[in-house]
């Protein structure tokens, strides 16, 4: 959980907005809630490596150096990440790390980074995409430093079968978000699906960087979403067991930006320590097919399930959407204690399934526990 500089501030990034993001997380207690890695993504480099090899921060957005900006993150009681490619320059053109793995992971090490994103542009014609993470993700190892490691390979190679293995910790399973239902839609609806079985502790599917409380604006803003699709679009990353980074510009965020992304019931759910991704149980078919009213299931630790009613459709009015106790592995005539996740309200006793109608473009979330005894 963290923030990323890309989504709304794409090139125009300095130290001075990465200080004030990290003040904002702790001021509104998001930092609190589990918010703790500040990243930089791309165009933060200098143009030229230094005498040693290294690479340098663009002097103009970093006059202090990334060292002294890492070090005043930690200050704060955050972690500090940063952005490389494993081609040899980055998405924007910039140095990046191909052929320089072990001065770079040793670098960015000594700068105290604590968390690495590693793109995949400019690849040399030929190179082998697994075989590039995993030479950073053994020179991120021999520094000795606890360095998150994030590939951004898009699931162009399918990192979800090596990632694990090639030290990844969290693998993007697709192309670049923007901030819009459609895309909400094609990403997190219609793309994970099918990946849950490869996610868990120290190893997740990533649908990239959340575009909550962009509301269109910033450098992938592409028209906005409405509040009840933000609610969508986080209540399922957060069933997916996703990596929640979030892209808005946190200084200027609203209410009702703040209280999603702060909201404890749907953290509980992201967090779990059990560490599975929610399975789409309804419409069951196949994976892959397209359902604008999907139902996402996901175990607790403590037998609580999670359940995701999600109604994408475009008609008027509301839906009646439900979920059948047979469908999550519990006993027909089991009693469960139905509540809302996100307001945090007891709903009711139930046996055999639960239903209620929802909004179009809205979700609800349940917590199912059942009674026992
Ligand atoms: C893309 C990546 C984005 C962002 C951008 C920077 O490849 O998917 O998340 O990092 O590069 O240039």
């Amino acid at each position: 959980m963290g923030w990323n500089s890309w989504n709304t501030f794409g090139a125009h990034i300095d130290e001075t907005l990465i200080l004030q993001t990290a003040d904002v997380l702790l001021e509104t207690g998001l930092a609190e809630a589990g918010y703790r890695y500040v990243v930089i993504d791309d165009l933060w480099e200098g143009k030229e490596r230094d005498a040693q090899g290294r690479l340098t921060a663009d002097p103009h957005k970093f006059p202090s150096g990334i060292a002294a900006l890492a070090e005043r993150i930690h200050a704060k009681g955050l972690k500090f990440g940063i952005y490389s490619c494993a081609g040899t320059h980055t998405c924007a053109d910039q140095l990046a790390s191909y052929g320089h793995e072990e001065t770079d992971a040793r670098t960015f090490a000594d700068w105290g980074v604590d968390f690495l994103k590693y793109d995949f542009c400019n690849v040399p014609h030929g190179a082998h995409g697994p075989t590039l993470y995993r030479r950073m993700g053994q020179a991120l190892r021999q520094t000795g430093r606890d360095i998150l490691f994030s590939a951004c390979e898009w699931g162009v190679n399918k990192p979800w079968l090596w990632g694990r293995w090639a030290g990844c910790h969290m693998w993007r399973t697709t192309g670049d978000i923007v901030d819009n239902w459609d895309s909400i839609k094609d990403i997190g609806f219609r793309r994970q699906a099918g990946l849950e079985l490869y996610a868990g502790p120290n190893g997740w599917n990533d649908p990239d960087m959340m575009v909550v409380g962009m509301y269109g604006k910033g450098n992938v803003g592409a028209g906005g979403c409405s509040d009840s699709e933000y609610l969508c679009h986080f209540a399922l990353w957060c069933l997916l067991a996703s990596p929640l980074m979030i892209g808005c510009d946190v200084r200027a965020m609203n209410d009702a930006t703040l209280s999603l992304l702060a909201n404890p019931g749907l953290l509980r759910i992201s967090q779990d320590s059990l560490g599975v991704q929610a399975r789409r149980i309804a419409p069951e078919k196949d994976e892959w097919d397209w359902s604008d009213f999907p139902v996402f299931a996901k175990p607790l630790a403590d037998g609580t399930i999670a359940v995701g009613l999600f109604n994408l459709s475009d008609g008027d009015g509301c839906n009646r959407m439900g979920v059948a106790w047979e469908t999550l592995g519990l006993d027909t005539h089991r009693a469960c204690l139905v509540s809302d996740a996100i307001s945090g309200e007891t709903i009711g006793e139930f046996r055999g399934s639960y239903s209620e109608r929802v909004p179009k473009h809205d979700a609800r979330v349940l917590l199912l526990t059942p009674v026992l005894g």
